[in-house]
């Protein structure tokens, strides 16, 4: 099927009480366990790219892997940019053929958060592209944007309406508690914030610091509301175990294609449980 934009696949999961999962992948293998998993499970999936990944691989190369993939798969398949502060990059992902963009201007003061991510809706709507925005300060390291414990803070409920209000993202992310990366302890997710920002912001909400979570507080974030789920770390450790474990274990074999399948099978079972715990599976 030919790309699709986030608009459907997010208003059906926020209608019908799931998410659907958002994995950043690292290149082509990482691209197909993602897209298989999804057929596996006939379920809805968002292939992300951080701006790192687009960067290292050229947006041209990563636009023919997931085209070619997608066109001969039958999942709804949404490909969307990860936390962005560049706008020129944006502009070249929605030129190349990203069908969703996130711009993350949320280390900004809030007026300019706003104004810069008015800027990207007004680039890509009149595009059918969708885009994600950021309000509050999410901890950890997500590519190139660091956040310390102490500068992170949570969304606040009113900004989070007036900026709603006035961007009119598609997908909005708010800080609600959970961090990028590995956590060091329990994560202290803020539900009451998440509630009160679901209740009163239209656009559907994106989990963000998937990796880690425990399957309660994913399925609690989702039955207040969160549409999107974002897994990044998790296919970084699948990408580098699931290839050193083969190896380690068949040391005297070198056969590449073993090891990269070894890594595409560590990849897609990971993702797969994903798929089933976010409520996803069979939404295709
Ligand atoms: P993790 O790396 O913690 O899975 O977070 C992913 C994410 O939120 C990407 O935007």
């Amino acid at each position: 099927m030919p790309l699709e934009n986030m608009n459907v696949m997010l208003g059906k999961a926020k209608d019908g009480g799931y998410a659907v999962g958002a994995f950043n992948i690292l290149d082509y293998n990482s691209t197909k366990a993602v897209i298989l998993a999804a057929e596996q499970t006939s379920a809805p999936v968002i292939i992300q790219t951080s701006a790192k990944t687009v960067i290292f691989w050229g947006a041209s190369a990563i636009i023919s892997w997931v085209r070619q993939l997608a066109d001969s798969s039958s999942v709804p398949i949404a490909l969307h940019l990860d936390h962005c502060k560049d706008l020129d990059l944006i502009k070249n992902c929605i030129e190349s053929g990203w069908t969703s963009v996130m711009i993350d201007a949320s280390s900004k003061p809030f007026d300019e958060n706003l104004s810069l991510s008015r800027q990207v809706v007004r680039m890509a709507r009149p595009k059918n592209i969708t885009v994600e925005a950021e309000l509050g300060a999410i901890v950890g390291v997500e590519d190139d944007i660091h956040v310390k414990q102490q500068d992170a803070h949570l969304a606040d409920p009113e900004q989070a309406i007036e900026f709603c209000e006035k961007v009119e993202p598609d997908c909005f992310a708010p800080a609600i508690g959970t961090a990028h990366g590995v956590y060091k302890g329990v994560p202290k997710i803020a539900y009451d914030l998440l509630e009160e920002i679901v209740t009163k912001v239209a656009a559907p909400i994106a989990l963000h610091g998937g990796t880690g979570l425990a399957d309660d507080v994913f399925k609690k974030c989702i039955s207040l509301g969160c549409a999107k789920v974002n897994i990044s770390t998790q296919l970084k450790y699948a990408f580098i175990d699931g290839f050193a474990n083969y190896h380690n274990a068949n040391n005297t074999e070198y056969n590449p294609l073993k090891v990269i399948d070894a890594q595409f099978n560590a990849l897609k079972a990971g993702i797969v449980e994903n798929i089933k715990l976010f409520g996803s599976a069979g939404k295709a």
